[in-house]
């Protein structure tokens, strides 16, 4: 967090000699002018990794909010994604050159292809173009979302790259345990997104009050800290700025092995999660 605040986000280690903030915000909470607002006050209470795309249509605000802030650049990690209509060659380049200028930066730390896409067989071209542009300079690093595990082997078998990261919808209610020991197999880091669980409540199950009032702490803490002490990034988002602290607030008190085989039991399955051999976005 920033200087005044209390809460320290750490990094953890990315495979390519970079890292990354274990605990960022997401940008789906508003829109427009409050989006801008809000963002920059996250931005000043101390979160540090912002998370967009190209399909959220906010990508203008979010780089408003840089602008708010007064924080600079270089002490962001700003992600945004390659939309589906921008896969494949030189698509990719416009898709990101585009995004650069609503972000108004000149580059991004971190650049993922949103969804697979498999109808289209372009998730390869457009990864060998996202090593062009991490090789000019314009992306930090690379990285997938929502891609399983044949997915990302593909991208691998063809330019001898892993992803840095895979943006995969992660909580106690979709813990997604193969994907996630292949990924760490790779070292690629798992980076949950609706880390709170969505309609899935994880919150809202009796074992998960049961362990937040032991350990005097909320149930999306326990929620989100079931995630990270596994090694996950999380980008929770909140228009609350009350919620913020708490987020962030998940260094400070640890589950026990008996919480993580308890919160087990809430994990719906893989089939619960989207179907990424098919389900597509544009
Ligand atoms: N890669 C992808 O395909 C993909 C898909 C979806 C989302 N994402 C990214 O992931 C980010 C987070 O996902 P998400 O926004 O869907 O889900 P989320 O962050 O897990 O949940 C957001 C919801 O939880 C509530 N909330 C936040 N903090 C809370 C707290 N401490 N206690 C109780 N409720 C709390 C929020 O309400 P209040 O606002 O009222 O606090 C909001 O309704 C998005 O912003 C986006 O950047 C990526």
């Amino acid at each position: 967090m920033s200087n005044n605040a209390s809460i320290q986000i750490p990094n953890v280690a990315l495979n390519d000699g970079g890292a990354i903030p274990q605990v960022g915000t997401g940008t789906l909470f508003a829109k427009g002018n409050e989006l801008a607002d809000l963002l920059a006050q996250a931005i000043r209470a101390g979160y540090r990794l912002l998370d967009t795309a190209a399909q959220y249509a906010n990508e203008g605000a979010v780089g408003e909010a840089l602008r708010r802030s007064g924080v600079p650049r270089s002490e962001i990690f700003l992600t945004t994604k390659v939309a589906g209509m921008d896969q494949g060659h030189h698509l990719t380049r416009r898709g990101l050159l585009e995004s650069l200028r609503r972000l108004n930066t000149d580059y991004v730390d971190l650049l993922l292809i949103h969804w697979p896409n498999p109808s289209r067989g372009l998730a390869v071209e457009t990864w060998a173009e996202m090593l062009e542009l991490q090789a000019e300079g314009l992306v930090a690093h690379v990285g997938v979302s929502n891609f399983l595990r044949h997915q990302i082997e593909e991208l691998h078998a063809a330019t001898g790259v892993w992803p840095v990261v895979d943006q995969i919808q992660l909580s106690p209610a979709l813990a997604r345990t193969e994907l996630r020991a292949f990924l760490s197999d790779k070292g690629i880091i798992a980076q949950g997104w609706r880390p709170l669980g969505g309609k899935e409540q994880p919150m809202a199950q009796i074992i998960t009050g049961k362990i937040a009032r032991r350990l005097g702490v909320d149930t999306s803490q326990v929620v989100l800290r079931w995630a990270v002490q596994q090694g996950a990034v999380v980008i929770p988002s909140s228009r609350n700025p009350a919620r913020w602290r708490s987020n962030a607030d998940l260094f400070g008190f640890e589950l026990t092995a008996q919480d993580l085989v308890d919160l087990a039991t809430l994990d719906l399955g893989e089939d619960a999660a989207w179907d990424s051999t098919k389900h597509e976005e544009w």
